[in-house]
């Protein structure tokens, strides 16, 4: 059994945790991550990593890696974090090189949903499959590609999987990746906040608005899945098209990829089938029926604690390479 360390990098909070090759997770911590500057949270990640191996009675030398998982724009072949659209202030942070140095551990850099996808493949809801694809429905969306036994990574980018990015309307909503009408932009978490704290900002007599008593910053998917429950025609008809795009979306992948599976992060599991069934019933429209009855969409298995798994499977993928380029 290898014992390995995971670093996943939200855009709120980062996942400490310290796994192993049998699934088992043997310590976790949290650093929160809202608005921060790098030059604090990297000793704090150094920091808490080393309390977490000294928790478990061992040392650095019983461990074999680490992995960091983080959102892209990214430069992944040298470990930086360029550009992450939630952490305004990090900008060009060489995060592996910091993290191989106050470690004195190998380790490798690999994009979130990449991350979920191997952690789903090792040790959840991938398990077994061939072709499957994760997909992570959260402040962005992601895409980890499973094709042939293989995560996808593509050319010297390495950015195959930006699933999020792909474009669902012409000349439609602006996404902060700088594209106009990603998929993201109709149907990522932090989109659709932002397009209803616009388009709610003015009517305080709206139901998501006296949901979060009249705060506009507070809207977000919370209010939107209640309001949504309760029957607001706003919120029905927002989600109703939160569907199609996701049903946009999810035909394309199937078509491209006859997924055997397409498993879903965050948003999906944590709403449960008022996410999925309308998806479901959008989805002839958007794909072949041979692809798309040969497909299961599924929650997420590791759920909460894929953050915890990410970069513990992103470590342990990265051994395996090693193993393999050494054959
Ligand atoms: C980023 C992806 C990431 C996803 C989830 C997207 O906006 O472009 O790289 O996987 O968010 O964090
Ligand atoms: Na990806
Ligand atoms: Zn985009």
């Amino acid at each position: 059994e290898k014992l390995v360390l995971g670093f996943d990098v939200g855009g709120t909070k980062i996942g400490v945790g310290l796994g192993s090759s049998e699934g088992r997770i043997l310590g976790k911590a949290r650093i929160e991550n809202v608005d921060t500057y790098p030059e604090d949270v990297l000793p704090q990640m150094v920091a808490e990593a080393k309390k977490l191996v000294a928790g478990a009675g061992l040392t650095m030398a019983g461990i074999a890696a680490f992995g960091i998982s983080a959102p892209f724009p990214a430069d992944p072949a040298n470990g930086i974090m360029t550009a992450p659209t939630n952490n305004r202030h990090w900008r060009n942070v060489p995060i592996l090189q910091y993290l191989r140095d106050g470690l004195g551990l190998p380790g490798c850099f690999e994009n979130d949903a990449n991350c979920g996808a191997l952690a789903e493949w090792f040790f959840g809801a991938g398990r077994g499959c061939k072709d499957f694809i994760y997909l992570t429905m959260s402040t962005g969306i992601g895409g980890g590609i499973i094709a042939a036994n293989h995560l996808v990574r593509g050319g010297r980018a390495l950015s195959a999987g930006e699933l999020g990015h792909i474009c669902v309307e012409l000349n439609g909503r602006q996404c902060n990746c700088g594209l106009k009408g990603c998929y993201e932009a109709y149907a990522g978490g932090r989109a659709l906040a932002q397009r209803m704290q616009e388009e709610l900002r003015n009517k305080p007599d709206s139901m998501i608005m006296q949901l979060v008593d009249g705060n506009v910053g507070a809207i977000d998917m919370v209010p939107l899945e209640k309001a949504v429950r309760a029957g607001d025609p706003y919120a029905v008809a927002l989600w109703d098209e939160m569907s199609l795009r996701n049903a946009q979306a999810f035909g394309m992948f199937i078509n491209m990829f006859n997924p055997e599976r397409l498993v879903l992060g965050t948003l999906a599991w944590a709403v449960g089938d008022l996410y999925t069934d309308p998806i479901r019933k959008y989805l002839p429209q958007f794909c072949w029926k041979e692809p798309m009855e040969a497909c299961e969409i599924v929650s997420s298995e590791l759920r909460r604690d894929i953050g915890y798994y990410a970069g513990v499977a992103a470590a342990l993928n990265y051994l395996k390479e090693q193993d393999e380029k050494k054959r």
